[in-house]
C-alpha cells in the first residue's frame, strides 16, 4: 500500500504509453496520490483526460499553461513526488535525460525534482539495441536513475524481442522496493528454504504434506525488497516465481539438502522455512506399484538439514517448528539439538496459523532462553520481523 505516497507518473510518446493508464489506476487502487505530466507528444498516444479521470487529479502537459493558482508546474509537482515514475520512457526521453535536456514538463520535472526516478524503456528492439540508447541508460543508471528493465516478447512492430514496457507487476514491484523499503541488507546472501518436499514412492505416487510455500516466499521477496541476494530453494508450490530471485525447485529432501549444502556456506542468513519429510521409501518402485506391495512400504530417513546446518554455523541460522500440541517443548528441543539462532514456532492446530493460511501465529524460541509470543500477522509481516532479529546477529 502506498497510503500517504504522491507518485508522479510522468508519460512519453511512446506506443505502450496506453499502458500508463492502467499503471496510475493500480497506483489509486493502492492508494497512493497519484500526479500525472505528460508530453506534448505522448498526448498524440493518449488523451490527458483518461489520465485526468484515473488519478482524479488535474494532469500537466503544457509548461507554460497559465497556472490556474501561483505556482510553476514542473517545481510542485517535482516537490510533491516522493517517487517519480517515467513509464513509459521512449528513447527520446532517455536521450534528454541523459544529457540534462528539461525541454518539455516531464525532463524538467525529472531534473527539479529530489525523489527517487524510476524509468521504464520501452521501444522498438533495433532502438533498444542502437548504441546511442544502450550508451544513454548505462549513463541514466551511473546518475542514480533507477531502469525498470524492458521486457521480451511481441513489439508492437510486430517484431520480438527485447523491448516492451516491463510488466506492470514489475513497475510497481520496483516502487515498491524504492519507496518503502531500506536497503538495510544489501550486500547479504540470504539463502531461504520453502514449501513441501515429495518422496517418490513409484512412477505415479509420492508422499508429501500440506506447505503451500507462503511463508518461504514472503520471506524471499521481503530479503529482496531489503537488497539482500536471495536464493530460493522451494520444493513444487503453485505460487509464482519471484522475478530477481535465484529459484532452485527442487522434489526430494535429499534434493533440497543437496542444494542446501551447495550454497550454505556462501551464506549470510539462513532460513529453513520449508517443510521436509522426515523419511523417504526405501526402495522406489520403477513403474506403477500394486496396491498390495505398497502396502508395507518401508521408510528410511532423510537427512535432517537444519542439524547439518547447525553444526559449524558461520552464518545466522534460522528454523521452524510446527506443532500440534507441546509446542514449547517440541520446539525448545528442537533449538537445543540443531542449534539454530532461533526458531519460530507455530501450533498448526489455532485459527490463523500454519500452512496454507495467509496469516501466523508464532512463538520466537532464542538460544538465550527468551521466548517471545508475536500476535496474529500476514505472512508479510511475520518475514519482516523475523528478518529484524537476523539483522542484529549478522556480525
Ligand atoms: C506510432 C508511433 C509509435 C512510437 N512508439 C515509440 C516507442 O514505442 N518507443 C520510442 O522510443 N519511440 C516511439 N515513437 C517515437 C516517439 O514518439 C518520438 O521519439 C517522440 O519524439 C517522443 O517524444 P517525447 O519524448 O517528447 O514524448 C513512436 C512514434 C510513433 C509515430
Amino acid at each position: 500500500m502506498f497510503i500517504d505516497k504522491t507518485i508522479v507518473v510522468g508519460i512519453s510518446g511512446g506506443i505502450a504509453a496506453y499502458k500508463a493508464a492502467e499503471l496510475v489506476s493500480r497506483f489509486k487502487k493502492l492508494h497512493a496520490k497519484v500526479r500525472v505530466c505528460m508530453t506534448k507528444a505522448s498526448c498524440e498516444f493518449i488523451s490527458p483526460l483518461t489520465l485526468q479521470s484515473l488519478s482524479q487529479a488535474p494532469v500537466a502537459s503544457d509548461m507554460f499553461a497559465t497556472p490556474s493558482k501561483w505556482e510553476i508546474e514542473h517545481i510542485s509537482l517535482a516537490k510533491a513526488a516522493d517517487i517519480m515514475v517515467i513509464a513509459p520512457a521512449p528513447a527520446n526521453i532517455i536521450g534528454k535525460l541523459a544529457n540534462g535536456i528539461a525541454d518539455d514538463i516531464v525532463t524538467a520535472t525529472v531534473i527539479a525534482t529530489k525523489a527517487k526516478v524510476l524509468i521504464a524503456p520501452a521501444m522498438n528492439i533495433n532502438m533498444y539495441e542502437n548504441k546511442a540508447v544502450t550508451q544513454n541508460i548505462e549513463k541514466l543508471k551511473n546518475m542514480g536513475y533507477i531502469i525498470v528493465e524492458p521486457a521480451i516478447g511481441r513489439l508492437a512492430c510486430g517484431t520480438y524481442g527485447k523491448g516492451r514496457l516491463a510488466d506492470l507487476d514489475d513497475i510497481i514491484e520496483a516502487v515498491y522496493e524504492n519507496l518503502l523499503y531500506e536497503k538495510d541488507l544489501a550486500g547479504k546472501r540470504v539463502l531461504i528454504t520453502a514449501g513441501p518436499t515429495r518422496e517418490k514412492i513409484d512412477a505415479v505416487r509420492f508422499i508429501t504434506n500440506h506447505s503451500s510455500g507462503k511463508m518461504g516466499y514472503s520471506l524471499a521477496r521481503e530479503a529482496k525488497r531489503r537488497g539482500a541476494e536471495v536464493v530460493l530453494v522451494s520444493g513444487k508450490v503453485s505460487l509464482a516465481q519471484i522475478k530477481g530471485i535465484e529459484t532452485i525447485y527442487v522434489d526430494s529432501a535429499e534434493q533440497m539438502y543437496q542444494q542446501v549444502m551447495n550454497h550454505a556456506s556462501n551464506s549470510d542468513i539462513i532460513v529453513k522455512a520449508a517443510a521436509v519429510g522426515d523419511f523417504k521409501v526405501k526402495n522406489v518402485f520403477s513403474g506403477k506399484a500394486k496396491k498390495d506391495k505398497i502396502k508395507n512400504l518401508e521408510l528410511e530417513k532423510n537427512p535432517d538439514i537444519l542439524f547439518e546446518l547447525g553444526k559449524n554455523k558461520n552464518y545466522v541460522l534460522i528454523g521452524f517448528c510446527m506443532e500440534t500440541e507441546d509446542l514449547e517443548l517440541y520446539a525448545s528441543q528442537k533449538l537445543k539439538e540443531k542449534n539454530p539462532d532461533f526458531i519460530i514456532a507455530n501450533d498448526l492446530t489455532m485459527d490463523g496459523a500454519g500452512f496454507a493460511t495467509d496469516t501466523n501465529i508464532v512463538k520466537i524460541l532464542h538460544q538465550s532462553g527468551e521466548i517471545e509470543d508475536l500476535p496474529i500477522m500476514s505472512k508479510d509481516d511475520l518475514a519482516k520481523e523475523i528478518l529484524n532479529r537476523a539483522k542484529i546477529l549478522l556480525k
